[in-house]
């Protein structure tokens, strides 16, 4: 059978893949073109797909009726319209689980590099400009005895919540249902809605899907009610976030900063941010490590791999 890669993904992925079927794999860090990948995934049975690539109607009937999988490697998969593959009878997979620590990683990251100033410190240092201890120099915030407020409790707000608390932050949480009662022992989290959590937390961290309705779920009013003391950190997806009410926040002083690792457009980033120094940007680096990439790339293929055998894959998206 025939799978279609859109992107270039570890070697182990398309061995096991390879070891099966017919791979058209992209070799090249530079994104594939649409029209490229439109006419590249005609007769495929399986689609390995990047968040990067948009997986609509269009696409899947490119590929054609006899098309029963896509597997995004990724966790998130708001580039896939699920409606359009259940209507054609193509089951999506995602990958869960595998990339939980190393995005929590740069949850704590930005965290600690928000309030710690870390990142317009070292802009001073590579800048050389000039700079001396002082007293009052560069001061930032301490999180200890802080609370930090997650929004979305999956497994990678958990794991956030576990790095915090090792760093003597107290936990708050929203989400649709609450957590299990084992968890929130562990964690000593309580649950709020959301307007409570913006009103109460100093640091508050999105860990939800994007959705229509998580769109701009952070926006001018929800920015108003946070604290002036208050940082955002988002490593969730990029327009969870209204970015131009943000940045008009941060300039403002109406919160005390923020750490974004996605942004609306990526990779544009919003002119208004850039000259900021109490916002640290990153490139979507959640899950960027060589170990999490390997198993995110494996776990899709394994996913591919179990539905083109008739079973059922390890890991298919929420019903
Ligand atoms: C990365 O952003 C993912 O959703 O896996």
């Amino acid at each position: 059978m025939k799978v279609v890669l859109t992107g270039r993904v570890p070697a182990e992925a398309v061995s096991m893949l390879a070891a099966e079927h017919d791979v058209i794999a992209w070799d090249s860090e530079v994104l594939i073109g649409r029209d490229e990948l439109l006419s590249r995934v005609a007769g495929a049975d399986a689609i390995l797909s990047l968040l990067t690539e948009k997986v609509d109607a269009p696409l899947l009937d490119a590929a054609g009726p006899q098309l029963r999988v896509v597997a995004n490697v990724a966790v998130g998969y708001n580039n896939i319209d699920v409606i359009a593959c259940r209507e054609r009878g193509v089951l999506v997979t995602n990958t869960p689980g595998v990339l939980t620590e190393a995005t929590a990683d740069i949850a704590m990251a930005l965290i600690l590099m928000s309030t710690r100033r870390l990142a317009e410190g070292e802009r001073v240092i590579r800048a050389q400009r000039p700079w001396q201890w002082g007293m009052f120099y560069m001061l930032g915030t301490s999180i200890q005895g802080r609370v930090l407020g997650i929004v979305g409790m999956g497994q990678i707000g958990a794991a956030l919540a576990r790095r915090a608390r090792a760093f003597g932050m107290t936990i708050a949480y929203s989400n649709r249902t609450a957590v299990r009662e084992e968890l929130a022992a562990e964690l000593g989290c309580v649950r709020m809605e959301l307007p409570d959590l913006l009103a109460t937390s100093d640091v508050v961290s999105l860990h939800c899907p994007y959705s229509p309705a998580t769109h701009h779920l952070i926006s001018t009013n929800e920015l108003a009610a946070m604290r002036p003391d208050a940082f955002l950190i988002n490593t969730a997806r990029g327009p969870v976030v209204d970015e131009a009410a943000l940045a008009g926040a941060l300039a403002a002083g109406q919160i005390a900063g923020a750490g974004l690792d996605v942004f609306e457009q990526e990779p544009t980033v919003l002119p208004g941010l850039l000259g900021l120094d109490n916002v640290v940007l990153l490139p979507h680096l959640g899950s960027a490590t060589v170990e999490t990439r390997t198993a995110m790339a494996t776990l899709a293929a394994a996913n591919a791999l179990a539905v083109l055998r008739g079973e059922q894959p390890p890991t298919p998206i929420p019903a």
